[in-house]
This record gives C-alpha cells, structure tokens and sequence, in this order.
C-alpha cells in the first residue's frame, strides 16, 4: 500500500526537520518570514508534496492530508513560536539601544551672558528705581557746554586739557567725548519737570593709559534729585542706603570736603565695608555735594525755591571693591572665563 503513495512519510518528516532546522536558526523578524516562505511558501518542500494529493490513491488521501495538515501544523507552531521569541528580543535590544541616562552630564551649551558691568549698572538703577528714582541716558559723543561749561569749569580748567580729555574732529565743533556722566546732570533738568530723580549709569572716555586700575573707557553712574527742600542729610541717607545696596549692610559712608565745580559743598565720598580686599577700610568711591545754584540756573531753576544733591561713583571701581578684582584689565580684556565667575557661562 505504502509503495503506491507518492507522498512518503519519511519526505514529509524531512520537509519540516529542514523547516523547524531554518527556522530555530532565523536571527531576527525578517530573516524568519523568509524562512518561512522558503519551508511553507508556493515552492517550499511541503507544498511540493502537497502539489502530489491527487495522485495519492483515495484510500490513503485522509491519512496523508493528516499527515500533511500536520507538518504544515508544526512548521506554523514552530514559526509562531520563534517569532513571539524574536520579537520580544528585539523589543529588549531597542529599549537597551535607546535607554536615556537621566543621570548623564548635560551637553551645555556656552550661551553668553551680560558683562558684569552692565549687570552692575542694571542692578544699580534698580536700586534707585525701588526708591522712585527714574533711570536717564545721555549721549557718549557731548557737547562741551553740557560736559564742562554748565557744570562750571572754567575755560583753563585743567580737565580740559588734551592730556585728559578726548576732543573729537573737526576742532571748532567744540564735541568731546564726555568725561563723566555729570553732563546727563543738565540734561535731565532741562528735559524733565521738577522735581527730578534721576540716575544716569552709563561709559565715559579719558586720555589714561590702561593699567591695573585705569582703563581709557570706564563706566560712571551719576545721581541727581532736585526738590524742594534738599539738604546734605538726604545726600548722606541716599550714599549710605546705595552703599549698603552695594557692599552689605555694615557698610558705613564718610564724606570729606572736597571740590567740583558744580557742587557747592563738594566731597569725597569713602565707603567702608568688612569684606574689602585686604580687611575692612575706607576706600574712596565717588565725589557727591549739593547742587551749584549755578548749575541750577544754568538750566532755568529758581536756586531759592529748588535745592538738590548729585553724586557720581565709578562703576569698575564698586565692581572691583565689592568682588575682589585685583586688576581692572580683567573687566575690559573680554575673555569669558572672567565673566563665568559672575554667573556667565563658558
Ligand atoms: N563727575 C565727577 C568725576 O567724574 C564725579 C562727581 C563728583 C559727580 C561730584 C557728581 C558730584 O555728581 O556731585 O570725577
């Protein structure tokens, strides 16, 4: 009986060895469906076989189609069963490949920052804003009557000289590049209504060689407040609540008689705080005194009814004291490693 059958069970056990043999060796989800088309597909082995039915004799057709219903069976079950393996492998190696390390260092970008001297000067007009001040500019490029004539330097004042004042082409165009942030003094009595409270941070120019503690471009902020009624003690009470602002709040202010031309008393204003460099001591900061009637009628206030005060401090200076910068190079040189220390980022 078994010669007449053209399906012989020994071609049908080695149809799926080879099958279920392809399959185990199938390493991922692609390889496997080739695998499976190559052993279950139009020309596999199996269908080969399969393809020979109608020849089988019909006595023997149920118990071939069983036996091929069969193997077709194992070469499925084996495939399903490789795939899920497989699949779940490969899910395995995708969550390994793209695991994320939380506690990795992040890749900082260096994103810039603001130079501390500008940070300086912002928290500085801010201080005086909290106090409703109003914060002015004026121009770097001045006219010599707002630089020096309206503040009262005479003609031959020695700060007038080349040797410290940078005047700009053509001569006769009488524009200098301004010396100090007063000029901003004027212009904001001539531009505002009374009663003024103006702060004005902002670069000034002098003929200096650069060295540890000039630089020939620097930064002033200047203070003015015309009212009714100003006396040197609301000079002294602003000084000492912006020094406390700058160094901490033992910080202590001293004024020494001293001259400006458009202050009437002048003085020198010294700062003492406990974290100076090199121990607490009076260190020198800025020039202040009551406004020059001159000055005042120079921009077209009545001296009888409007007093006031002005100060002018240098912004390199309150930035070197308050954070122990030895050399003043630092702050113009632009390299990113002096500003980090500020909180900028290299
Ligand atoms: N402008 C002066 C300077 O550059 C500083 C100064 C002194 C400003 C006295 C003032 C002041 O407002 O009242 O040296």
């Amino acid at each position: 009986m078994s010669e007449t059958n053209p399906i012989q069970p020994d071609a049908v056990d080695a149809a799926v060895t080879a099958a279920l043999a392809a399959l185990a060796e199938a390493t991922t989800v692609a390889e496997l469906k080739a695998v499976k088309s190559a052993h279950a597909g139009e020309n596999s082995a199996i269908a080969q076989l399969n393809s020979l039915m109608r020849q089988v004799p019909k006595e023997l057709k149920a118990e071939t189609g069983k036996l091929l219903g069969q193997a077709r069976g194992k070469i499925e079950g084996a495939y399903a069963g490789r795939e899920a393996e497989l699949a779940k492998a490969e899910a395995a190696a995708k969550l390994i490949a793209e695991t994320v390390d939380v506690t990795a260092a992040p890749v900082r970008r260096a994103s810039g920052s603001r130079h501390p001297l500008a940070q300086l000067q912002e928290e500085i007009a801010d201080n005086f804003v909290a106090m409703g001040w109003e914060v002015a500019e004026g121009p770097e490029l001045e006219h010599e009557w707002f630089n020096f004539d309206a503040l009262g330097f005479d003609i031959d004042h020695p700060a007038r000289a080349e040797a410290d004042t940078f005047y700009v082409d053509p001569v006769g165009s009488h524009l200098v590049m301004r010396t100090h942030t007063s000029p901003v003094q004027i212009r904001a009595l001539l531009n505002r209504e009374l009663p003024v409270y103006v702060v004005a941070p902002g670069r000034v120019y002098r003929s200096d060689e650069l060295d540890a503690t000039h630089t020939p471009v620097f930064h002033q902020v200047e203070g003015i407040a015309i009212d009714r009624g100003l006396t040197m003690a609301h000079l002294k009470g602003t000084l000492e609540h912006f020094a406390r602002q700058m160094f901490g709040s033992d910080a202590k202010i001293r004024l020494r008689p001293n001259f400006f031309p458009f202050t009437e008393p002048s003085a020198e204003m010294d700062v003492w705080f406990p974290g100076a460099r090199g121990g607490a001591r009076w260190i020198e900061w800025g020039g202040c005194g009551m406004v020059d009637p001159n000055v005042l009628a120079a921009a077209g206030i009545d001296p009888e009814e409007y007093q006031g005060f002005a100060f002018g401090v240098g912004v390199e200076r309150t930035l070197q004291f308050r954070n122990n910068i030895n050399d003043m190079r630092d702050m113009v040189e632009g390299d990113a490693r002096f500003n980090a220390q500020f909180g900028g980022l290299v």
